[in-house]
This record gives C-alpha cells, structure tokens and sequence, in this order.
C-alpha cells in the first residue's frame, strides 16, 4: 500500500513537473530546447524565431516550403535559377523527378540536422547530380572519366546559380589575360550642392557644446552637408540624441533593406534584436564581443568616412586567418594608394552596384551576397580588373582564400581547358573535308 501511494505521488509530482515545463518550452521566449538539433549555419541567427520557418502553427512541410520561398524567392529569381520549378514542370522531366523530387528545397536542405549538413545547407550527398546527369559521361568526351563528386568542384557547377558557370560565358571571355588593360572600380560621386547652414547651432544652453562642435565640425566636411541632409532629419528630437535604423532607411531605403538581407542585418529582419558579436560563429576580436551590428557599426557620426568603413572598421571585428591577411596583400597596398584601384573588404563583400533601370550607383551593404558560390564575385568584382580564367583560378584555390589573394598564381582552370578542348572538337568537326 505505501509503496503504491508513493508511486502515485511520484508520478503525479513527475507529471506536473513535466507539464509545467512542457508549457514553458511552449509559450516560453526560447523554444530552442524543442528543436531536433541545431540549425545550420546559414540559419543560426534566427532559432529564436522558430514561425520563420514553421509559421505560428507548425503546419509541417508544405508550410515551411513557402516559408524558404518568401525568403529566398525573389534571389533564385535574379540568379534565374539553372534547375527552378519551370524546367521540371516539362513533362518530358517527369522520370528525373522520381529519382529525386527538385522541386521541393526540403529534399536537398533540411534543418536541424548538423551531422550531414553541408556548406550552404546542403543535405544531399556530393554525388547525387548523377542521380539526373548519368548521360554526361557518355555524351562529353571532357567527362568521361572525371568522378562523380567532382561536379561541384570549385568553378565547375553550381545547382542554381550557372550565371556565371555556363559555356557561352566561357567561350566569350577565353585566354584574356590576368590582368586586364584598366584596372579601376566603377567610380562613386556625391551630388555636391551649394554650402548648407546647419539646423542645430551650438548656444550658450547647449548641455553638450564640445560634442555640439565635434559634431557640426565633422558633419560640414561630409556628404550629408554636401547633399543637404541637416541636423534636424536625422535629430527630430531636441532632448533625445538617440538616432534609430529608421532614420537612415528614410533617406536610403536601399542600403537598409539588403543589409537586412545578409548576415550582417538578418537578425533585424525578423524582429530580433541587432547581431551582436558576441553570437558569431566566426573568429572575431575578443575586445569586440559586445559590439553590435547597426549602421555605425562601420559608419562613423558624423563623418560617414566611407574609407574607413571598407577595412578598418571590418577588422575591429575579424580576426580569421583571411581577414588578417589582408593588409599583406597586393590588393592592400594599391588601395591604400588609390582606393579605386587594388581591393579593399569592401570592395569585393560590399561591391558598388549599378542600376540598370536609374543609372545610380549604389553599395550592396548584403555582406553574404556574393559569398557563397563564390563564383558570384567573378562577375560582380573581379573582371573590372582581371581575366575570368584567373579569377576562377584564384577562387577556386583554398590557399588563396585563406592568405587574401597575396600569392601569385599561373592561371589555369580545368573549365576553361575543356572549353578549349570543345572548340577545337567543334571547329574540326564542322570542317569541309
Ligand atoms: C530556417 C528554418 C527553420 C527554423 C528557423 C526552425 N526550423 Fe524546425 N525544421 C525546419 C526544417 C526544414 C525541418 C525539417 C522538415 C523535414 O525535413 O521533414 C524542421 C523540423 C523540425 C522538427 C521536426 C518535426 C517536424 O515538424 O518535421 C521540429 C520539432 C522542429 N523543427 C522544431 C523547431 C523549433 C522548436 C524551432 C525554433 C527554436 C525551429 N524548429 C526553427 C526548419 C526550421
Ligand atoms: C526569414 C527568412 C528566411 C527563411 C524563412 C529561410 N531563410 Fe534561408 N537564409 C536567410 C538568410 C537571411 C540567409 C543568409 C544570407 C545568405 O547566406 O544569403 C539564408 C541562407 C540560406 C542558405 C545558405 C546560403 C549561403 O550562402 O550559405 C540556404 C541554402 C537557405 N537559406 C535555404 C533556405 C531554405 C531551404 C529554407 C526553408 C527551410 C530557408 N532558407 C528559410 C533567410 C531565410
Ligand atoms: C536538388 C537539390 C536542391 C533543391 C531541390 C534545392 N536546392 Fe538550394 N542548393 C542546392 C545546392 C547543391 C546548393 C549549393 C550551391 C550550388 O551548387 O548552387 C544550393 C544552394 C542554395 C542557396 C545558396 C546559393 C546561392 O546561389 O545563393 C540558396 C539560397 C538555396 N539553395 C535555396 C533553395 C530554395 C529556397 C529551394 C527551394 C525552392 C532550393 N534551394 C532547392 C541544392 C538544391
Ligand atoms: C532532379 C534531377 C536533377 C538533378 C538532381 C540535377 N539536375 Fe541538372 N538538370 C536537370 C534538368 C531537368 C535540366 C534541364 C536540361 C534539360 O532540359 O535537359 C538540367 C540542366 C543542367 C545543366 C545545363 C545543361 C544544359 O546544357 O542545358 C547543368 C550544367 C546541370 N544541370 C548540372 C547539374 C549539377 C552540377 C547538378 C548537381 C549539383 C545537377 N545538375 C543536378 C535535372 C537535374
Ligand atoms: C546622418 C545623420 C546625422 C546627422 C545629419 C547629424 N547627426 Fe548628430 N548624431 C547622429 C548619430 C547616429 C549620433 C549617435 C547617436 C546614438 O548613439 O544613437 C549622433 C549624436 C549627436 C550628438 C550627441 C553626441 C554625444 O556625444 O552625446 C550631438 C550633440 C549631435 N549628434 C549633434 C549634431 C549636430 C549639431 C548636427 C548638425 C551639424 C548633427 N548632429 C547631424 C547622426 C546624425
Ligand atoms: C535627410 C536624408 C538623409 C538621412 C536621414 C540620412 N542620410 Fe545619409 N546621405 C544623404 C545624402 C543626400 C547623402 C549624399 C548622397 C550622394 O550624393 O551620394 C548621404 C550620404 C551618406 C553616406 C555616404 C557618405 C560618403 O562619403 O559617400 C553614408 C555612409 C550615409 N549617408 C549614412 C547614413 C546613415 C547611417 C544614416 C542614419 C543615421 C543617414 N545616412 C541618414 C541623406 C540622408
Ligand atoms: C559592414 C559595414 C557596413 C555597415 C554595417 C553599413 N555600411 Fe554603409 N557602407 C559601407 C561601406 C564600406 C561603404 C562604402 C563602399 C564604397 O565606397 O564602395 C558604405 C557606403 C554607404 C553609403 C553610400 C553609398 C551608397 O550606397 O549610396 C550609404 C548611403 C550607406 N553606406 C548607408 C548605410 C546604412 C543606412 C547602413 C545601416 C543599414 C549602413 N550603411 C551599414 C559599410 C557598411
Ligand atoms: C561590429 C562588428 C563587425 C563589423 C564592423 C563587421 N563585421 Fe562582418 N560579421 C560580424 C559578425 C558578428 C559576423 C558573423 C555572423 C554569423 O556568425 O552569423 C560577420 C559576418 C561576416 C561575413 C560572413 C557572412 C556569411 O554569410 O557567412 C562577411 C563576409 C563579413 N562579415 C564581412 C565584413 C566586412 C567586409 C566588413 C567591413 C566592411 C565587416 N564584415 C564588418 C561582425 C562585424
Ligand atoms: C579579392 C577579394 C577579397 C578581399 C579583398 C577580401 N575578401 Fe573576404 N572573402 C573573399 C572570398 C572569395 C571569400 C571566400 C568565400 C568562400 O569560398 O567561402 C571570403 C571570405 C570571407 C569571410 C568568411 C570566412 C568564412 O570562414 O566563412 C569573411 C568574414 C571575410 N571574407 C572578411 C573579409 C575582410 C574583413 C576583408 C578585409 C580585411 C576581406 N574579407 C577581404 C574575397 C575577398
Ligand atoms: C580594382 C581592381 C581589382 C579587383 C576588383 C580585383 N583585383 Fe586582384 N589584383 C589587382 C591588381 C592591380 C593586382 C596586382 C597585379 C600585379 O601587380 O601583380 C592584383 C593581384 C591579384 C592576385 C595576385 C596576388 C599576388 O600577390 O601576386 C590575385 C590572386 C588576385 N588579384 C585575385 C583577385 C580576385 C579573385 C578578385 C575578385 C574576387 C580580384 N583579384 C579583384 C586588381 C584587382
């Protein structure tokens, strides 16, 4: 009887133990205890907001499907997506998607699952092309005996993004040579107007006058005199010297939504607050961990000295093997000399953009942009100044990588070499006998 009564009390103090905090994982702020595993990288800043991907209910695959395409939609979109839901709704594709449904992002990039996650999300295994691709190997003479997993190789094949990867592309841009003729970025201007008075004059009341005359020193030299954008747009309120992300995205919408897009700004996109060091999962300076990502995390009030966010600014925060590098590098040293010419961090993470519709020339603040293929950056930052065969050989070398492009290379890509060996297949082919 005692030992039964006692189960009892066990078993009901277990239960509303187990009810309680059950409710808590449920209704509570953090939820991550109910998680499977950990996110991938891609994802890791933000767990805290499961509904991203599970909406409020979590109403299972369908769901999180859209949830992905809200999201990453619209860049598939740009990139024009070399395997995109069009190419699979052709009839004539109906076996392949059989053998593995393409169609649905879960099959290649599932979640919670580190121990077979690879770079980029990436949940199939590196030889599953073939899965769809058998007939490479008999039809191009180039592929008859490469391995299977070799498909994705550095500067090979990327699955969505062939924007640069594609053999028109490498016909047009054979033997250039490594360094091209001009070596500049596209230049930047600010629409200078006639001197501005500023709005807020320090006077005799003023609680802060030094950091009034700082201020207004530092602001008459900028872009924001130069461009007329006084005290008053960015300070409304005469008591309170707080100025928010809001403020900014008034006047430069642009810039404020792509460094939400990337993973500088993505935590802000769904309601969490700013990245803060501390929560990188890359080497960063331990004197830096309680910095936070905002726009004055490389922009200084109120000189907006753009030189200074395109390297110093980055390396007050990383400190990996690349990064460190950087001021041994080529690149480096030019730059330093003319800021137009060599390569800055920001000139190849945060490269200046031209649109095509306004002409306006514009800074890509989405940090990951044109990381991952890292092919992306052949086309966005590399070819204003090199040849595409010794980008792509640059890019495709870890060791490059890792020493911030400070070794010299001899050039040659195994892409461009069976493009090569194609034209010559082409030309002798179609020559009258
Ligand atoms: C970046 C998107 C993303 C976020 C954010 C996310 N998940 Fe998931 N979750 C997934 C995907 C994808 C699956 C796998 C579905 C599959 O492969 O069947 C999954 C599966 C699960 C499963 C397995 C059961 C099921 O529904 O298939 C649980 C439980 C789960 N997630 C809990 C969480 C919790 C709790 C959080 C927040 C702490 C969270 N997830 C945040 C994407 C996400
Ligand atoms: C709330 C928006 C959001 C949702 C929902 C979301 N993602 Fe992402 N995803 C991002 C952001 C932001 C990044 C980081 C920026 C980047 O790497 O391009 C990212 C990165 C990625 C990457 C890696 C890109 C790289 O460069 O390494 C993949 C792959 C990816 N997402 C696929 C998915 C899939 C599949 C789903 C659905 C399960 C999903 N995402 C859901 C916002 C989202
Ligand atoms: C058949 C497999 C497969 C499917 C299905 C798939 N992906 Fe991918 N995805 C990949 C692979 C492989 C990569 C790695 C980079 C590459 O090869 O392009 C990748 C990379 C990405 C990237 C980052 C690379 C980039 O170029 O920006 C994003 C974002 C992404 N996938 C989103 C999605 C979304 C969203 C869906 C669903 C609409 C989806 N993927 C469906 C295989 C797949
Ligand atoms: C689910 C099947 C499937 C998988 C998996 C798949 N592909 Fe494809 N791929 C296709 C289809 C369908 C096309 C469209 C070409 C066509 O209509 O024949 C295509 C087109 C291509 C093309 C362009 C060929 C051309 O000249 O039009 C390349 C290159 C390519 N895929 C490479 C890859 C690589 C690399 C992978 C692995 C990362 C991969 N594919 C995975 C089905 C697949
Ligand atoms: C482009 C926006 C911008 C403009 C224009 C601008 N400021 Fe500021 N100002 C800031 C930011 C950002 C801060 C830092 C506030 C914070 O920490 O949130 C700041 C802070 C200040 C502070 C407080 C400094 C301290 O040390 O406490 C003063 C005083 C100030 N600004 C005066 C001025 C004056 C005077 C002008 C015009 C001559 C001006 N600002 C123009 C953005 C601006
Ligand atoms: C009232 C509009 C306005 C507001 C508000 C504003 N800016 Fe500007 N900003 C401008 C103008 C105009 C320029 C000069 C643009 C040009 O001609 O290219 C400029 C230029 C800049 C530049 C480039 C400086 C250079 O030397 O090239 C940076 C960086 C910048 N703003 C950051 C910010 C930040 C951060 C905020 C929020 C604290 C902010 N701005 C708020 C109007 C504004
Ligand atoms: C990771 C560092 C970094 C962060 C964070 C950052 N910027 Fe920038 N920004 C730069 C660099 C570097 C340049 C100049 C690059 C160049 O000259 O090519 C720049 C240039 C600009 C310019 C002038 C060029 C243009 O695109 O018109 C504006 C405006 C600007 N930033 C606004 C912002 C705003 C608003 C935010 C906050 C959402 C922000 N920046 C956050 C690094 C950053
Ligand atoms: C205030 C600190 C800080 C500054 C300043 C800063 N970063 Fe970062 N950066 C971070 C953190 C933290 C992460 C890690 C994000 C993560 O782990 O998800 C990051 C991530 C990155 C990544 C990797 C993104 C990805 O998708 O994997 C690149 C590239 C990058 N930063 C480049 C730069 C460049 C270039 C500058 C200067 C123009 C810069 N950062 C300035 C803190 C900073
Ligand atoms: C000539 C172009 C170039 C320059 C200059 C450059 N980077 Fe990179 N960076 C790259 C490439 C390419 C990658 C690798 C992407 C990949 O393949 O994963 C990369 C990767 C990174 C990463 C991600 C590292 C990781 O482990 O995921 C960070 C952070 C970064 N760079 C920061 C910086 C900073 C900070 C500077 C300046 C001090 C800088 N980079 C200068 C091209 C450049
Ligand atoms: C604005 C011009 C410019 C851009 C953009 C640029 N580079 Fe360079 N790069 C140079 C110049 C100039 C040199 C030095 C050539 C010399 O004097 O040997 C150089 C040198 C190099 C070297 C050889 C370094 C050495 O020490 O021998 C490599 C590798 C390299 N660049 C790769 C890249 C890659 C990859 C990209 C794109 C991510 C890139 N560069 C973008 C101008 C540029």
């Amino acid at each position: 009887m005692k030992t039964k009564s006692l189960t009892l009390f066990a078993f009901v103090v277990v239960s509303t133990l187990i009810a309680i905090f059950g409710w808590q994982w449920f209704t509570g702020e953090d939820k991550r205890l109910l998680q499977p595993g950990p996110l991938s990288y891609a994802h890791h800043q933000i767990e805290l907001t499961c509904h991203s991907c599970h909406g409020d209910s979590f109403a299972g695959n369908a769901g999180i499907e859209q949830e992905c395409k809200n999201c990453h939609a619209s860049e598939l979109k740009a990139m024009d997506d070399a395997h995109g839901q069009k190419k699979f709704s052709d009839p004539r594709n109906a076996a392949e998607l059989a053998i593995l449904d393409a169609t649905k992002c879960l099959n290649c990039h599932q979640e919670h699952q580190p121990e077979f996650t690879r770079k980029m999300s990436v949940t199939q295994p590196v030889d599953y092309c073939v899965a769809c691709h058998q007939e490479v190997f008999s039809e191009r003479e180039s592929h008859r005996n490469l391995a299977a997993d070799t498909c994705t190789n550095a500067g090979c094949h990327n699955y969505h993004d062939a924007s640069t990867l594609y053999e028109n592309f490498l016909v047009a841009h054979l033997n250039e040579p490594a360094q091209l003729a001009t070596t500049t970025r596209i230049a930047r201007v600010i629409d200078h107007k006639p001197l501005l008075r500023a709005d807020r004059m320090p006077t005799a009341t003023e609680p802060l006058p030094a950091a009034m005359n700082a201020a207004h020193q530092q602001w008459q030299k900028s872009a924001h005199a130069l461009g007329h954008a006084n005290c008053a747009d960015c300070h409304r309120d005469n008591d309170n010297w707080q100025v928010s992300i809001e403020t900014c995205q008034g006047c430069h919408e642009g810039q404020v939504e792509s460094f939400q897009q990337g993973h500088h700004g993505m935590r802000v996109a769904v309601g969490l607050p700013p990245l803060e060091v501390s929560m990188a999962k890359l080497p960063m300076h331990q004197d830096a961990s309680d910095k936070v990502l905002n726009c004055h995390s490389c922009h200084q009030a109120h000189d907006y000295n753009t030189r200074k966010a395109e390297a110093d600014a980055c390396l007050g925060c990383h400190n990996d093997k690349h990064s460190k590098q950087w001021r041994a590098s080529k690149h480096a040293e030019l730059w330093q000399q003319n800021p137009d010419h060599g390569a800055s961090c920001a000139t190849c993470h945060m490269p200046r953009l031209v649109d095509k519709a306004t002409g306006k020339i514009s800074v890509e603040h989405n940090n990951s942009a044109n990381l991952r293929p890292n092919d992306k950056m052949v086309k966005m930052v590399c070819m204003n100044c090199h040849g595409v065969e010794f980008a792509l050989t640059a890019l495709a070398d870890p060791d490059q990588i890792d020493s911030n492009f400070s070794k010299a290379i001899n050039a040659s890509h195994s892409s461009m070499d069976f493009v090569r060996a194609r034209q010559n297949e082409v030309s002798a082919s179609s020559r009258p006998d």
